[in-house]
């Protein structure tokens, strides 16, 4: 029997308003869906926007993985959620596995997506692109994040903002995701390069409880939801 396709389907931010029409009509044809139970959060929010673009009665299936940096467990994880992708794979049918914003992003698709290549490069993927949490965040406060000759970098701050520094002279702007669980590391940075008055705060972005917080001088007490992102603009030299 020939192999059915994995789609790796990016849903866009959170408003569902910003899935693409491809991402849909793909939605609504494959068999099966997956979606990785990484944080109760972005795994419920991709399933809400999906939802609505499901074919009638294709299951849903949460793969899970645990919370730990160890890599021999996670490593372990994505080998058995990567098996039962291929095993569903194998029986013909297409399958989908959802991700917020884009699947090539900081997305869990990418630990499915080596799996599969390593051990069954026969079978078929395609990514179906999605609308990434920072463009939407640009949007939302109205900034062009790059023009003429300017360069921006994507940074994770998951763990402190060593890769802040590292990046941060050599670009006009840093776009730091993954920022709640570092923050005051993150905000103690910002502060100490002179950062902080050019730099917003969007939690959220595109939802009922969005929240935007400019010129972070004065930082934020509390840590910020797990989707928050920060825009950093270099205004002057640092
Ligand atoms: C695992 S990464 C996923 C990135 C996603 N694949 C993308 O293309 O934007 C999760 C991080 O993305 C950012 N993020 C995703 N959705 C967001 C939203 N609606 N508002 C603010 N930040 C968001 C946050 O920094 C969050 O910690």
């Amino acid at each position: 029997m020939k192999n059915g396709t994995l789609y790796g389907v990016g849903v866009g931010p959170g408003d569902p308003d910003l899935i693409t029409l491809k991402a849909a009509k793909i939605l609504k044809q494959v068999d099966v869906i997956f979606a990785a139970a990484s944080t109760k959060n972005s795994y419920s929010l991709a399933m809400e926007i999906a939802s609505p673009h499901l074919k009638e009665g294709a299951p849903v299936v949460s793969l899970g993985f645990p919370m730990t940096r160890d890599k021999k467990k996670l490593a372990d994880a994505w080998e058995k959620n990567g098996r039962k992708v291929v095993e569903s794979l194998k029986k013909g049918g297409n399958a989908a596995f959802i991700t917020l914003g884009d699947p090539l992003i900081y997305s869990t698709f990418g630990y499915i997506f080596h799996t599969i290549k390593e051990t069954e490069p026969d079978i078929p993927i395609e990514i179906i692109p999605g609308i990434t949490s920072y463009q939407a965040g640009a949007a939302a406060v109205g900034q062009i994040l790059v023009e003429a000759e300017e360069s921006f970098a994507v940074v994770s701050g998951a763990l402190g903002a060593e890769r802040l520094k590292d990046v941060v002279h050599n670009t006009d702007r840093v776009i730091l995701l993954k920022v709640y669980h570092q923050y005051r590391e993150i905000m103690d940075t910002l502060n100490q390069l002179g950062l902080a008055s050019g730099s917003i705060l969007i939690s959220r972005c595109g939802l009922d409880d969005e929240v935007i917080l400019r010129d972070l001088k004065e930082g934020f007490d509390t840590p910020p939801p797990y989707l928050s992102l920060l825009l950093i603009k270099k205004i002057d030299p640092v």
